[in-house]
């Protein structure tokens, strides 16, 4: 895997930027800094700080001045993961025991919350309104996108439309600002910072379509996270929907999920996966991301030739192949 050598290219600065993530939220009160650093302590992949580095390298690369847009993005995700596992009712992540499950749901909440904050004050700290509202404004689409998930819960009328909208909110967005704002305040030429975006916006999309497969697919193990778990909140994801266009299949899955929905014991969550996975479904939803990410690459063909055009596409390979 490539990632690893990505950022061995990148890792003096990204040692530094994760220096900068943990002070940032350090301090304040005794239990506000365990509970926040305790997700930020299990790792994760950091790709978001690492798409606003790599964007920087596309202007006048300064990284005191990008830590105020990588630490933001990575605080912004990580206050979405704490309040994701209370809806989720999830017990691990990244490995760990999460927030809710090692506190509980009200000390999630307002860790997520206090994590946002951290993420404003941080941005703050650049002083370019134009950049801060880019950053709201995914915050916002992020709200949308997980309110439409909590209200297509067990929707198995949706379109694969309605999903697609619904991944660009919760996901996407902010994998496409990730790029475009590391570019941007390295004063990049405005044409790059829109590549950039269009670049992550692509790639955003094919890594949430991986991540539905992963849930499908992966192990506590593999993913750090319980698989399975959009299927038992009824999350209906891209495969899902695909299986349910299968003449054969769509009365026996639609069965077993208004079973689960039920919760009667009339549906079971490992029988609906099973048949999604022997499913083209499954061949569908990746076929999908792989449009995405061919999209994703015919974005940086139009960037300058550069060793950080390189790691992006390898980032783009990497996110299709992954298994975590
Ligand atoms: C998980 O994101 C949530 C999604 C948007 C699918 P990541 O897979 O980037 O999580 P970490 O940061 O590596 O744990
Ligand atoms: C991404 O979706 C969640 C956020 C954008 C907060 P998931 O719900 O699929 O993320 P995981 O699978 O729990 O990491
Ligand atoms: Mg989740
Ligand atoms: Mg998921």
């Amino acid at each position: 895997m490539k990632l690893l050598d990505i950022f061995g290219a990148l890792k003096k600065d990204m040692d530094y930027i994760e220096r900068q993530l943990y002070r940032s939220i350090d301090g304040d009160d005794e239990l506000l800094s365990e509970t926040s650093l305790h997700l930020l302590k299990a790792g994760g992949k950091r790709l978001r700080p690492i798409f606003v580095l790599l964007g920087g390298k596309f202007g006048n690369y300064d990284l005191q001045k990008l830590q105020y847009i990588a630490v933001p993005l990575e605080l912004i995700h990580s206050a979405s993961l704490v309040h994701d596992d209370v809806i989720d009712d999830a017990d691990t992540r990244r490995g760990k025991a999460t927030v809710k499950s090692k506190w509980d749901n009200r000390i999630a909440m307002y860790t997520g919350d206090y994590i946002y904050a951290k993420a404003l004050m941080q941005v703050s700290e650049l002083g370019n309104p134009y950049i801060h509202r880019i950053l709201a404004k995914a915050m916002v689409q992020m709200s949308i996108g997980e309110m439409e998930q909590i209200r297509d819960f067990f929707n198995t009328e949706q379109s694969v439309r309605n999903y697609l909208l619904r991944i660009r909110r919760k996901t996407a967005l902010l994998i496409a600002i990730s790029c475009q704002l590391g570019a941007m305040a390295a004063d990049a030429p405005d044409k790059v910072n829109a590549l950039l975006y269009r670049y992550g916006y692509n790639v955003g999309m094919a890594f949430q379509i991986r991540d539905d497969l992963l849930d499908l697919f992966g192990t506590e193990k593999s993913i750090g996270k319980p698989p399975g778990s959009d299927m038992r909140q009824g999350n209906i994801t891209l495969p899902v929907l695909f299986a349910l266009q299968e003449p054969g299949l769509r009365e026996p899955l639609l069965r077993e999920i208004r079973g689960i929905q039920a919760g009667d014991g009339s549906g079971e969550v490992s029988r609906a996966i099973e048949m999604i996975r022997t499913s083209p479904g499954i061949g569908k939803a990746e076929e999908l991301a792989d449009r995405f990410i061919a999209k994703a690459l015919e974005a940086l063909q139009q960037l300058p030739v550069s060793a950080a055009r390189s790691h992006l596409e390898d980032i783009a390979e990497f996110v299709n192949k992954r298994s975590y």
